[in-house]
């Protein structure tokens, strides 16, 4: 697992690579090199994520899982939480069970070959409804 420390920005990074919202912290999560394989177990400030590669960049997904806090983690297929087994698609977050219920993402950006992302610390979220049937 790839252990980030400060949760700083370096400063020598320019401003315009991450839309970022004012709640949310930009940090150096390392080179891409260091996360060759996806997805990768980041702990940032103590917080749990994955790092991910969707179709249309890298995205930094958060293990908290959105029921009621349990760690989700990687089975090689797909992402789940141990608790009550929700599962999420291990390349983009989304739910596959419940459907209506994903991992928060966060934008990734590429700086040479540094992956810097703009995150907030994962909570959970209120318990959706599990489709019956
Ligand atoms: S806490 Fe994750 S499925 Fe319930």
């Amino acid at each position: 697992m790839q252990e980030i420390g400060s949760g700083k920005r370096n400063q020598a990074l320019p401003e315009r690579v991450l839309r970022k919202e004012r709640t949310q912290t930009v940090t150096d999560i390392g080179t891409i090199e260091q996360h060759a394989t996806l997805p990768s177990a980041v702990e940032i400030k103590g917080h749990p994520f994955f790092l991910i590669k969707k179709e249309t960049g890298y995205s930094l997904v958060s293990r908290i899982c959105p029921h009621a806090g349990g760690e989700v983690e990687d089975d090689g297929d797909e992402l789940y939480c141990p608790h009550h087994y929700w599962r999420f698609n291990r390349e983009s977050g989304e739910g596959i069970f419940p459907p209506n219920c994903s991992l928060r993402a966060f934008d990734v950006t590429v700086e040479g070959n540094r992956l810097i992302a703009a995150y907030e610390p994962p909570t959970p979220r209120a318990m959706p409804s599990i489709p019956s049937g």
